[in-house]
């Protein structure tokens, strides 16, 4: 299962490889928007599915395994994510990535900076003007968190509960991915309601799932009477 799940995950990334080796990236009307939609829904895809784990596996006590994805959706998400981000930081925003290459080909490890000091000022203009931008980098900042407080000794580190609410903000990441989505699409389109539904739907399950669980919890008094 595990391998199906990598190979699933993989195959957004591996199918962008091969479009970019077989020259067909390049022949696209707009590769670049190519790459970023296609990182974009896979980063909100994961997310959701990763959302969606706690709630199924309660519907039956044979899908409690499905626990072991969780984390591994998790990151894939914040992998697409990144992708994404990159696509923006280095295909989007004008960063000439051949010069680069050229420049450091003869030597001078310069060119990267030299190109850094190019497109920032775009950058920092897009950021202050577009909201989606920044919205975007946010739900990106708090995966990038998720992702490193991920591993087992992180989590004994910070103990459980600790590690339990922070992990919470996974909610607000895929929220916000939502929020960028919507005030990206032109006035009117509703083409991300779909999404937004399915995370209502989620939360509300989680919610409704945490209240159970503290119904079910005895109380003080009941324990002592045993
Ligand atoms: C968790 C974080 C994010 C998610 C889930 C996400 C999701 C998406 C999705 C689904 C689209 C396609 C929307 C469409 O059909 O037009 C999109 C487009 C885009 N995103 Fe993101 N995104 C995220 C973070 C970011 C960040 C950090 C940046 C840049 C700093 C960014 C920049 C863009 C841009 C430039 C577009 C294309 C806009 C256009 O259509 O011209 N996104 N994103």
């Amino acid at each position: 299962m595990k391998v199906l799940v990598h190979a699933v995950c993989l195959l957004p990334f591996l199918k962008l490889i091969m479009l970019y080796r077989s020259g067909a990236l390049g022949l696209m009307a707009d590769p670049v928007l190519y790459i970023t939609l296609l990182t974009g829904y896979w980063t909100l895809y994961l997310l959701i599915t990763s959302l969606a784990v706690t709630p199924v596996r309660r519907l039956h006590p044979k899908l409690g395994n499905l626990i072991r994805f969780r984390r591994l959706l998790g990151l894939y998400a914040f992998f697409y994510a990144t992708l994404h981000l990159s696509t923006y930081l280095f295909l989007f925003s004008g960063y000439d990535l051949p010069t680069v290459w050229a420049g450091l080909r003869a030597g001078h490890l310069s060119a990267i900076s030299d190109q850094w000091r190019a497109v920032w000022p775009t950058i920092l203009d897009d950021l202050k003007k577009r909201r989606f931008i920044q919205v975007g980098l946010f739900a990106w900042t708090l995966l990038l968190a998720l992702t490193v407080t991920s591993p087992a000794f992180v989590m004994r580190w910070m103990g459980g509960k600790a590690w339990r609410r922070v992990h919470y903000a996974v909610y607000v990441a895929a929220l916000a991915g939502c929020v960028h989505y919507w005030w990206l699409v032109k006035k009117g389109v509703r083409e991300p309601l779909p999404f937004t539904l399915v995370l209502a739907v989620l939360l509300l399950a989680r919610m409704i799932l945490a209240a159970n669980k503290r119904l079910r919890r005895p109380t003080p008094v009941a324990g002592i009477l045993g």
